[in-house]
């Protein structure tokens, strides 16, 4: 089955961007890391990024539409898009949100995320690796619903 991996706002410059943060993989290398393990899932897997925020909302509409489950990383419109909150919530396949950092253990605006209460499920701090660990949840459960 397809499954969307959607990126937000700086997502793009990942391996530039803070890399003690964020560490030091690249965005394609990640998008390429998300395709793989995809394809040793089964699962046709689409990586987007995009820092216009009404675009993001755009793909959630036709993930809705097509019943397509996603992993979403909301970057900084987690922690305060109600559009974007509101668009996810248009979902009825699962979605995933995941963070490369832990939001947790850093910035007090970055704690809450809005997104939080309308996703499946969150994976936060685990780096890159939080893709693959939501991409290996979602072949699970496509394969097997709950
Ligand atoms: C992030 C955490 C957000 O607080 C931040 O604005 C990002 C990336 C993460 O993956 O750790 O852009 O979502």
């Amino acid at each position: 089955s397809r499954v969307l991996v959607l990126n937000g706002v700086n997502l793009g410059r990942l391996g530039a961007r803070q890399p003690d943060v964020y560490g030091v993989v690249t965005f394609a290398e990640l998008a390429e890391l998300c395709r793989r393990t995809g394809a040793q899932l089964g699962l046709e897997v689409e990586v987007r990024q995009t820092d216009d925020e009404p675009e993001l909302i755009g793909w959630l509409h036709a993930a809705a539409d097509a019943r397509t489950p996603v992993v979403l990383n909301p970057a900084a419109w987690s922690h305060y898009s109600y559009a974007l909150r509101d668009a996810c919530a248009l979902l009825t396949a699962p979605l995933v949100e995941v963070h490369i950092s832990n939001i947790h253990a850093r910035e007090e605006f970055r704690r809450h995320s809005v997104i939080s209460a309308v996703a499946t499920g969150v994976v936060a701090g685990l780096g890159v690796d939080g893709y693959v660990l939501a991409l290996r949840h979602l072949a699970q459960r496509l394969s097997s619903p709950a």
